[in-house]
């Protein structure tokens, strides 16, 4: 008899642990999912995905961004993503419930972008990191996307307006321009969309954002 105990013990601590493990945690990490419109505006925060931007978060898939980037800020007792910049408040489940496919992330080689559209939302500066990040990151890890623009032979009379101002040495040479293509234009409106914990949540004002983030 006192075995059949100690086996349904062990089973309980089994399934104890699993909880823990894969709901309170999560939970903890991220509080509670609240889906409430803004009072003021009666609008549902975050804002939706426009269809470019959907289809920019289908290329940032597709190009296993995802790999080296993160995209969620942890509360300040756990890391220090919020002393780094990464965002202003740690992220919650309902920044995330406009992605479909949230894009957290596992793995940080390179900077978490949460709030890339904030930090950066220069069109311009993600165009030339994509062609090449050598080009602004000098000894940048960052693969190169310059598949993802197309090359075409200048024409003189008919320049293109959205070329590229790539600097000496990089690019194909002075015959040429290159122009983004429609998926990295795509790409680029999803990463200037990326605000996930720049704005205030109504049912979590400062107060709680501050006590999460502590
Ligand atoms: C092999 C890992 C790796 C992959 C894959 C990768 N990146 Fe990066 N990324 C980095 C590293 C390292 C940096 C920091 C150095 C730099 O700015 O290039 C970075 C920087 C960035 C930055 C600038 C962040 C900041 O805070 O300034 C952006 C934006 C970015 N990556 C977007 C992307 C996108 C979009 C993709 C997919 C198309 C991608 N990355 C794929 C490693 C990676």
């Amino acid at each position: 008899m006192s075995k059949f105990r100690y086996i349904f013990i062990g089973f309980m601590l089994t399934f104890l642990s699993s909880w823990v493990g894969l709901v309170l945690m999560p939970v903890w990490g991220l509080g509670n999912f609240e889906q409430t419109p803004d009072p003021a505006t009666g609008e549902m925060i975050p804002p939706k995905l426009s269809s470019l931007e959907k289809e920019g978060r289908d290329v940032y898939i597709a190009n296993g961004c995802v790999y080296c980037h993160s995209q969620q800020v942890h509360p300040a007792r756990v890391r220090t993503d919020i002393a780094r910049g990464w965002g202003v408040r740690r992220t919650v489940a309902r920044d995330y419930m406009n992605q479909e496919v949230a894009q957290m992330g596992t793995m940080r080689t390179g900077p978490d972008l949460s709030n890339i559209g904030v930090r950066n939302p220069s069109e311009t500066w993600h165009y030339l990191h994509l062609y090449n990040p050598q080009i602004t990151s000098k000894g940048s890890n960052m693969p190169p996307f310059t598949f993802l623009f197309e090359t075409k032979k200048k024409d003189p009379e008919n320049p293109a307006k959205d070329a590229l101002n790539l600097p000496e040495g990089f690019g194909p040479g002075a015959d040429y321009e290159v122009t983004p293509s429609h998926e990295m234009r795509a790409l680029v409106a999803y990463l200037q969309s990326l605000k996930l914990s720049a704005y205030e949540i109504p049912e979590a004002p400062a107060a709680r954002i501050e006590s999460l983030a502590e």
